[in-house]
């Protein structure tokens, strides 16, 4: 069953939550999203969330916040790296290491996808994953994304090159 999530554009509210759940997931974030540093401060998280609301609204980047039905945040998603001439984003997303494993991830995504149809003029979106991921690779099939290949030393982390998963998510078909 897909967990009571919604996603948002981040709040002034989401400041010290977002500290709190960065500082809880070191452990499974900083390996592959490099912001999650282990000494990520609440000014870290307060320039975060004040540059996204300015961002999204001028469609530079569409980042979002993900919240359970009960208001707790459990985590962000986006579509950043837009190419407006190719109608391009690419997908980026994390949950909190308290709520893995119950589907928040999926359903986000899920629900990202549907918001980008509706409110942005992008036909395509990219997912770029490190083929160790397992856990990423997995969201980005159950939430509906075309394997296309993997490319060698695509993505650089902690200084280590690492062969990348792109998955493919279409939006819009021609007509
Ligand atoms: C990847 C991430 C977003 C998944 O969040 P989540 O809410 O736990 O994801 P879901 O519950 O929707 O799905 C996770 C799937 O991966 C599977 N999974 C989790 N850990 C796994 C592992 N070590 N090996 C294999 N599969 C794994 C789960 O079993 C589940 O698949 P299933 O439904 O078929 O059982 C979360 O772990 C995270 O934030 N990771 C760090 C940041 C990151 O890697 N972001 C993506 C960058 S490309």
């Amino acid at each position: 069953m897909s967990p009571d999530i919604s996603i948002r554009p981040y709040q002034p509210g989401d400041v010290i939550p977002l500290y709190e759940a960065a500082r809880e997931s070191t452990a499974t974030i900083y390996p592959w999203l490099p912001w999650c540093r282990p000494d990520y401060s609440l000014e870290d998280a307060r320039q975060w969330v004040e540059s996204r609301a300015e961002a999204l609204a001028a469609g530079r980047e569409y980042e979002l916040a993900i919240v359970s039905g009960a208001g707790r945040f459990l985590g962000g998603c986006g579509l950043n790296a837009i190419r407006p001439e190719r109608r391009v984003a690419n997908l980026g997303y994390w949950v909190r290491t308290s709520e893995r494993g119950r589907g928040v991830a999926t359903a986000a995504v899920t629900l990202l996808l549907a918001w980008a149809r509706e409110h942005t003029p992008l036909d395509r979106v990219e997912g770029l994953i490190a083929i160790e991921n397992t856990a990423s690779l997995r969201v980005a099939e159950k939430a509906g994304g075309t394997r296309l290949r993997v490319d060698r030393n695509r993505l650089k982390l902690h200084g280590v090159p690492h062969d990348a998963v792109v998955f493919s998510f279409t939006l819009r078909k021609e007509v």
